[in-house]
């Protein structure tokens, strides 16, 4: 079953509810905001201070970042990680293959709006899945002449006990490029967060799990050879207008990207996907 709902302000968003599952995606950003099986909390962190407003991202469940991630390479004045997270997509279609299985498809298309800030001409596909498992793929394709190279993420906040619980799984001896101190690095044994991190971890090709306290999360990435880990402290906490001051303690992101050395040149007609599968 699926409901097409809008809030006051004309947030549009569509709620899912199957025999694993319930999920909500908001039209706006092809954003997957909820998701929660059946006898289990909810995967996914949702900020108590984000905003549901046009133009505005959600803070908390997966944007999209796309067609780049964190700040434009050239141009500051441009939108943090990219403007797909804040464009309307528009739903193709909901099916439902059996009573656990509800499918999504959504699209977003270069318009007058994305030519002004990215000049090229793309489709992107978002297919999301909503089962006993999430699963979510964002296909980008380019439909123009000129070819683009893209860095995107699918910028997970994961839900967690506390974050003293947490340690990530899979990036044992992995290079990453630590964002705060601008150097590279190699992990050492799991990730357990005590302070602010921000860090895109590179040639990543296994899964990874993450620990709670009660429940381990698997995430399995195709097209994806790069993860950021981000979790915002104490400070920056503070500093995020969505965010509430202790939001730190209960979340940490793990997004499947294409950043860095993994960004991806289409040439006219080619396509790459991002998938995750969470479970
Ligand atoms: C992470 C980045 O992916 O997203 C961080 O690595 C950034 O540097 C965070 O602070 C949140 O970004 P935004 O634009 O949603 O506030």
């Amino acid at each position: 079953m699926f409901i097409h709902k809008k809030t006051a302000k004309g947030f549009e968003y569509i709620v899912i509810e199957n025999k694993s599952a319930n999920a909500k995606v908001a039209l706006q950003g092809g954003h997957l905001f909820h998701y929660q099986k059946h006898g289990s909390p909810p995967l996914l962190w949702l900020s108590g201070k984000s905003r549901f407003e046009t133009g505005k991202a959600i803070r908390g469940g997966i944007p999209i970042c796309w067609p780049w991630f964190g700040k434009h390479s050239t141009d500051a004045t441009l939108p943090q990680h990219g403007f797909a997270r804040t464009s309307l997509f528009e739903l193709l279609e909901v099916t439902e293959p059996d009573e656990n299985t509800t499918e999504l498809l959504l699209q977003l298309q270069n318009s007058t709006e994305t030519l002004a800030l990215w000049p090229y001409q793309f489709k992107v596909l978002l297919h999301i899945i909503i089962a006993k498992t999430l699963t979510v793929a964002l296909t980008s394709k380019n439909c123009g002449s000129k070819s683009f190279s893209i860095t995107s993420a699918l910028h997970s906040y994961f839900s967690v006990s506390h974050i003293d619980n947490v340690y990530i799984q899979g990036f044992d001896k992995t290079e990453y490029w630590d964002s705060l101190t601008d150097t590279n690095k190699i992990q050492q044994g799991d990730i357990r967060i005590n302070e602010e991190m921000d860090r895109v971890y590179q040639n990543v090709t296994n899964g990874l799990t993450l620990q709670d306290r009660d429940r381990a999360i698997n995430i399995a990435a195709k097209g994806s050879t790069s993860v950021v880990v981000w979790n915002p402290w104490i400070d920056k906490s503070k500093r995020m207008a969505d965010m509430q001051n202790d939001a730190y303690k209960t979340m940490v992101c793990i997004e499947t990207a294409n950043a860095l050395a993994d960004a991806r040149n289409l040439a006219q007609d080619e396509k790459h996907t991002l998938q995750c599968i969470f479970s």
